[in-house]
C-alpha cells in the first residue's frame, strides 16, 4: 500500500527555506536513530511505531468479533475513557462517519452532572454497550462515568446481562480495572504496556470502539503500517512527517511559538482535538513547547479569522487538505437572482470549499503567517490510518529535536495531587495540611464582587 499524504512546504517560505529545513539532515538522523533503537528518552514508550505490533492478528480478530457481537446485541456504545483513552477514536469516528453518530456515545472524559443525566436521559429505552478504557485504571472521570453507566446498566437488564455487555480496555496485568473485569467477568482487551495512552488509538483502545461502527479497522492498520515503513527513512527529502517536524522546530525557534492546525471540515473538529493532545502533551514540558491550537474553517474564519489576519504575529499554520471525496453536491439555484451568486450555480460545495482554503492559505500568507498543507486525496481508512502515524512519528522526531521526552506526562499530576487531597483520599492527609497552608492566600480581599 502506498502513502498517499503529501506535505506542501510552498507557503513555509521566507519564514522557512527547504534549504535550511535540510541542514538539520544531521540532528533528525540522530533522533532517528535514537527512536529506533529505543535508546532516547521515552525509549520504553515506542510500541506505537509498529502499529502491526501493538495488537496482534488474533486480537485484531477478537475485536471485530467482540465488536459485531456488541453492535447486534445493542443500539448504543458508550465510549467511557479520557485523553488518549477516547481523542483518537472519536476523530475516527467522526472523520470517517460524521458528527451525527448516534450509535456511540462518549462518557467520562468530564465531571458534568448535567452531561450525565443528559446522556441517562438519551439512552433510556436503548440497549446500552459500555467499553471502559483506562490504562491506569485509576482516572478519576472514566471511573465515576464507569460507575455512573454500571448502574444504569444494572437497573435496566441485571447485573449478570450487563456484564455481558461491558467491555474493559486496560493495562495487559496490573490496575484496578483489571482487577474489577476480572472479578465481574467482562471482557477484557489490553493496552501494550509501551504506548501511552496519546499514541494508543490504533491499540485496542481506539479499535473496538471503531470497530463497532463497522469502520474496517484492518484498512486503517494498514495504511498506518505503510505510512510507518515509509517513515524508516529518515532522508528529509523523502520523509514528510520529519520535514514537517522539522520546520515546525525552526518556526518555533523564530518566535513563531504558536501551532494552529486548520482543516476544512468540521468531520476533522475531533482530529484537531486529538492533535492538540498529541502535540500539547507530548511538548509542553521543561518550559518549552509550541502551543498546539485548533480551529475548523471555514466556520472560524468568521470568529477567528480577524485574529490570524492580523493578529500578533507569533504563529504559524497547518492546513488540512483533503482533495476529494465529498459527496456530490451543487449549488442550487435561489429563490431570486436578488443575492447576486449566480456565478456559484451548479459548482461542487466542496470545489467552493477548496477554494476557500486556498484563498486563506493565501491571504493568511500575505498577512505574515507562514503556513504548511497535510494533503489527502480523500478521507476514508486508507489515508486516515496514515495521517494519524504521520503525526504521531512528527511528534515523536519533533520532541526529540526539542529536546524533551515526548513520552512522558509529568505534569499532570500536579493538579490531581491537590484534587485527591481535596476530595479527601486516604493517604493524601499531609498533602490536605498542606494545601490549608496555600489556601491561606485565598483571602477576601482578593474576592471582587459588584455593589449590590
Ligand atoms: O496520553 C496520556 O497518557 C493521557 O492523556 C491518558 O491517556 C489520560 O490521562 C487517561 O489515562 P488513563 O488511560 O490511564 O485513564
Amino acid at each position: 500500500m502506498s502513502v498517499p499524504i503529501s506535505f506542501d512546504a510552498s507557503y513555509l517560505s521566507p519564514d522557512v527555506t527547504p534549504e535550511e529545513v535540510y541542514s538539520w539532515q544531521d540532528a533528525v538522523d540522530t533522533c532517528h536513530a535514537q527512536l529506533h533503537a529505543k535508546t532516547g528518552q521515552g525509549g520504553g514508550f515506542l510500541g506505537w511505531m509498529n502499529p502491526n505490533d501493538m495488537t496482534s492478528e488474533a486480537e485484531v480478530k477478537k475485536i471485530t468479533e467482540v465488536a459485531q457481537r456488541l453492535r447486534d446485541e445493542s443500539d448504543v456504545l458508550v465510549v467511557i475513557g479520557i485523553g488518549g483513552s477516547y481523542l483518537g477514536a472519536r476523530a475516527v469516528i467522526e472523520a470517517l462517519c460524521g458528527q451525527g453518530v448516534h450509535k456511540v456515545a462518549f462518557a467520562g472524559n468530564d465531571i458534568s452532572a448535567h452531561h450525565y443525566r443528559e446522556l441517562l436521559g438519551q439512552l433510556e429505552g436503548n440497549r446500552v454497550a459500555v467499553n471502559v478504557i483506562s490504562k491506569s485504571g485509576t482516572t478519576l472521570e472514566p471511573a465515576i462515568g464507569f460507575r455512573v453507566l454500571w448502574h444504569f446498566l444494572q437497573r435496566e437488564m441485571g447485573r449478570e446481562t450487563a456484564s455481558q455487555l461491558i467491555t474493559v480496555t486496560t493495562d495487559p496485568v496490573r490496575g484496578a480495572l483489571r482487577k474489577m473485569a476480572e472479578q465481574e467477568g467482562y471482557e477484557t482487551f489490553a493496552v501494550p504496556e509501551d504506548v501511552g495512552g496519546r499514541y494508543s488509538v490504533l491499540s485496542p483502545v481506539g479499535l473496538l470502539p471503531i470497530a463497532y461502527l463497522g469502520i474496517d479497522i484492518g484498512t486503517l492498520l494498514e495504511s498506518a503500517s505503510a505510512c510507518a515503513k515509509a517513515c524508516e527513512n529518515p532522508d528529509l527529502h523523502k520523509n514528510p512527517a520529519y520535514y514537517y517536524a522539522v520546520a515546525r522546530n525552526l518556526l518555533y525557534n523564530k518566535g513563531k511559538q504558536i501551532e494552529v492546525l486548520a482543516p476544512f471540515l468540521i468531520r476533522l473538529h475531533y482530529f484537531t482535538e486529538w492533535w492538540k493532545q498529541l502535540f500539547g502533551e507530548s511538548e509542553g514540558k521543561e518550559n518549552e513547547g509550541i502551543f498546539p491550537a485548533a480551529v475548523t474553517y471555514t466556520t472560524d474564519l468568521h470568529s477567528m479569522g480577524q485574529w490570524m489576519q492580523q493578529g500578533r504575529r507569533n504563529i504559524f499554520e497547518t492546513f488540512i487538505d483533503v482533495e476529494a471525496g465529498e459527496p456530490d453536491l451543487a449549488v442550487p439555484e435561489g429563490p431570486t437572482t436578488a443575492d447576486e451568486l449566480g456565478y456559484l450555480t451548479g459548482k461542487q460545495i466542496h470545489q467552493v470549499n477548496r477554494e476557500a482554503y486556498r484563498a486563506t492559505a493565501l491571504a493568511h500568507r500575505e498577512g505574515g503567517v507562514p503556513s504548511a498543507t497535510v494533503r489527502l486525496p480523500k478521507l476514508d481508512e486508507e489515508t486516515l490510518g496514515g495521517l494519524l502515524f504521520f503525526f504521531e512519528k512528527a511528534c515523536a522526531m519533533s520532541g526529540y529535536l526539542l529536546r524533551v521526552n515526548p513520552f512522558d506526562q509529568p505534569g499532570v499530576e500536579a493538579y490531581k495531587e491537590h484534587m485527591f487531597s481535596l476530595l479527601g483520599r486516604p493517604g493524601n492527609e499531609e498533602g490536605e495540611k498542606r494545601l490549608e497552608r496555600l489556601f491561606e492566600t485565598e483571602t477576601i480581599e482578593n474576592i471582587l464582587t459588584f455593589e449590590s
